[in-house]
């Protein structure tokens, strides 16, 4: 299972999402309604990583534009970010669900879905020249950084992107990664105004490195 025979070689940004649209690396885009990729600028200096779309992203082919998307752009914009200047993708690239009734029920990608679909996520990141990387939540720190990554020990922490001993995937300057909790964690949490606050306290961390 795996998304490379799918990534073209030497690809701009555009062939790149259209090349996507035709990905079948793993199952996941059989039962899904489109591959959802990423939205912003190649120019961004921040690339924001979150898991796989949801319900909303998959029905609009767009990235982060449900509830969870929402309250992602309200964090950013408090946390002092410039919407022109974030590109925003996903570890999974199709949305992962199972039916309970008439309703899609988000599942979480597995292991070896995320391993499938890493050529996508390293071809972006070979593409754009990111100043930080924000790793959203567990499955994104784990694409980023590896296994045996863990959301609540590294969150708001500043790490050195490519960790170090991995192949520089072919940035033109030294990059941070902060990683900390999705935004679906909040929508979920029993104190939602402290886990709100905590999201904005780790964006923060990541909006003063670009200072
Ligand atoms: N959650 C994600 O991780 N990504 C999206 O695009 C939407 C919700
Ligand atoms: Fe390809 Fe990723 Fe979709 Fe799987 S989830 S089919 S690897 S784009």
């Amino acid at each position: 299972m795996s998304a490379a025979e799918f990534v073209p070689a030497g690809a701009d940004l555009d062939v790149l999402r259209r090349a996507a649209d035709g990905c079948r690396g793993c199952h996941l885009y059989a039962n899904a309604t489109q591959t959802v990729f990423s939205k912003g600028p190649v120019t961004a200096r921040v690339v924001l990583v979150g898991e796989q779309p949801g319900d909303v992203e998959d029905r609009r082919g767009e990235p982060f534009v449900g509830p969870a998307g929402k309250l992602l752009d309200r964090a950013l914009d408090e946390a002092g970010f410039d919407p022109n200047e974030t590109y925003t993708t996903n570890a999974v690239k199709h949305f992962s669900f199972r039916m309970s009734g008439q309703r899609r029920i988000h599942q979480t990608p597995t292991a070896a879905e995320v391993d499938a679909c890493k050529p996508w996520l390293a071809a972006e990141l070979s593409l754009l020249d990111p100043e930080v990387v924000v790793a959203l939540g567990a499955t994104a720190g784990k694409a980023l950084l590896g296994p045996s990554f863990r959301v609540t020990k590294s969150r708001g922490a500043v790490l050195p992107w490519p960790p170090e001993g991995e192949p520089d995937p072919g940035r033109h300057q030294a990059a941070s990664l902060v990683p900390t909790i999705h935004p679906s964690a909040v929508l979920r949490a029993d104190n939602r105004d402290e886990a709100y606050g905590g999201l904005v306290h780790d964006l923060r961390v990541a909006a003063r490195l670009l200072a």
